[in-house]
């Protein structure tokens, strides 16, 4: 089948998918066929990509759902069984690299801590545990879940609380890959580098903050990060979707508990 055409008759959930590199993938999803619905705390930008997505001639629902919530999670398979009837594919996107506190010397608050594994690691967690019986009962399913480079390991500074919750996030979709595998069920990883999105913008003001050196604008401080890509150029959140939009193809049967870097070259392991 025409890759393009790949995705038609297949329902897909996107948490996270109302902005950045989650936009991003629900438009290649839509692209290539699929209806799609955003479950997103910010329900207005998600609305806003949904108009979208009903532009490309594809179905949407916006479900509000704060992924660190087990009940909200359960609700955002629901609404989308109750709208489809079905449910092939799950997106793991929503992730904050922050909390209520953000970092503000060597290292983040507990309360940054917990707030970051609360929607990175347990809100992966239970984003599959929402759809798993489901896609167990009808023996296929697709999930793919967004983790990071920094889940690699390495990097100086003080996220190491974001980089230990997408270490741990790689770790909770291989724990899965492995449950769900004598289901039909694939669940792999993609590992991103540096894409120019809310959450970069707001990175770079707090290191900026933090250092005194506010000469440059959060832009110009994500282009140094540049200079660390083999191939010389930022990621884009498209490029993650396409990447999403195999291992969510049949073309990608054969495919679990594997996480891809999408980073131009930044991490060869
Ligand atoms: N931007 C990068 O360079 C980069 C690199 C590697 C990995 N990532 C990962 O990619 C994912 C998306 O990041 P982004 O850069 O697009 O961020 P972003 O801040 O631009 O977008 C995140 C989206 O998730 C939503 N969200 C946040 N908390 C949520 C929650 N509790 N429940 C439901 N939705 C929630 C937000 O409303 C927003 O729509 C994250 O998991 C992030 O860790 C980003």
């Amino acid at each position: 089948m025409d890759s393009q055409n790949e995705l038609t008759g297949k329902v897909a959930i996107v948490t996270g998918g109302g902005d950045g590199i989650g936009r991003g993938i629900v438009r290649v999803l839509a692209g290539r066929g699929a209806d799609v619905v955003i479950a997103d705390v910010n329900e207005k930008a998600a609305g806003e990509v949904i108009a979208e997505v009903q532009s490309m001639g594809r179905q949407g629902l916006v479900v509000g759902t704060d992924v660190a919530d087990q009940n909200e999670c359960d609700g955002m398979v629901s609404s989308a069984l109750s709208l489809f009837g079905r449910v092939d594919i799950l997106i793991c996107n929503a992730g904050v690299a922050g909390g209520p506190e953000w970092w503000t010397r060597e290292t983040a608050s507990e309360l940054d801590w917990d707030a970051v594994f609360a929607v990175n690691v347990r809100g992966t967690m239970h984003s599959i545990e929402a759809v798993e019986g489901y896609m167990m009962d009808r023996g296929e399913g697709k999930i793919v879940v967004i983790a990071s480079i920094a889940a690699r390991g390495g990097g100086a500074g003080p996220m190491a609380h974001y980089r230990a919750s997408k270490g741990a996030e790689l770790n909770v979709a291989q724990a899965f890959a492995m449950r769900l595998a004598p289901y039909n069920i694939n669940v792999n990883t993609i590992c991103p580098g540096l894409l120019w999105t809310n959450m970069w913008d707001q990175i770079a003001r707090k290191h900026m903050s933090d250092s005194g050196d506010e000469d440059q604008s959060p832009r110009e401080r994500f282009e140094n990060g540049l200079g660390a890509v083999p191939l010389g150029r930022e990621q884009t959140p498209e490029d993650i979707g396409v990447v999403a939009a195999f291992l969510c193809s049949d073309r990608a049967r054969n495919i679990t508990g594997q996480a891809i870097n999408v980073d131009g070259g930044m991490r060869m392991n």
